[in-house]
């Protein structure tokens, strides 16, 4: 079965995606980890996203590992989400990412988190969810996980949520059948209950 959590930054996924994969038993998979380590290896190798994608080999575990290097901390810097939110918007980089996706997916019990996870990654997902919230909260959220300052945040994040939601490929939308939560007044336990609620139904 498959679980797909969309949203904007800093809407919940990450946190939600993995109490639910927790209570369930099942795999978590955060995408956007994925286009973060591309784009740090094109960082760091002076390439183009779309050349360094489809030859790197990533392992998404407790720590995250490309080419067996462990990069769990270096590709949460605000440079790389910069360039993360870049790299997720070309065709190469978008193509070679949903076909690893796709292939981790085939098997087994799964929440994976992103902004395509129900629209193109599994349109066929047993429960899709669209998290939201207000993008003043989101920001402070944000901030209070990374400890900057939530002006910056906010400004930075309003450039990223814009580019994901008017590229040509994949942009960020709820998918048909998406049930949309927005989490700006609920806990983080509100939100799992109601996650764990909807796959239990399924
Ligand atoms: O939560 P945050 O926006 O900081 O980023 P993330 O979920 O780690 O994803 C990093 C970037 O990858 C985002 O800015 C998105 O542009 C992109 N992304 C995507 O295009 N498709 C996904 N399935 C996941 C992330």
């Amino acid at each position: 079965m498959v679980v797909a959590i969309d949203g904007p930054a800093g809407a919940g996924k990450s946190t939600v995606a993995r109490a639910v994969a927790g209570a369930l038993g099942f795999t978590y998979l955060d995408s956007g980890a994925m286009y973060r380590v591309v784009a740090l290896a094109a960082l760091e190798r002076g390439l183009e996203p779309g050349e360094v994608a489809p030859r790197l080999r990533i392992d998404l575990g407790e720590r995250i590992l490309v080419d067996g290097r462990d990069v769990t901390d270096a590709i949460r810097t605000p440079e790389v989400s910069e360039a993360a939110s870049q790299a997720a918007a070309e065709p190469l980089v978008r193509e070679a990412m949903v076909g690893e996706q796709r292939r981790l997916l085939s098997e087994g019990d799964w929440v994976a988190e992103g902004r395509d996870i129900g629209t193109v990654v599994a349109p066929g997902a047993e429960v899709k969810v669209f998290l939201t919230a207000d993008p003043a909260e989101r920001a402070k959220r944000r901030a209070a996980e990374l400890g900057a300052d939530p002006s910056t945040v906010l400004a930075e994040q309003a450039i990223r949520d814009e580019r994901d939601r008017n590229r040509a490929h994949s942009p960020l939308e709820a998918a048909d059948g998406a049930v949309v939560l927005d989490t700006t007044d609920l806990t983080l336990e509100q939100v799992v209950e109601r996650v764990v609620d909807l796959v239990r139904a399924a």
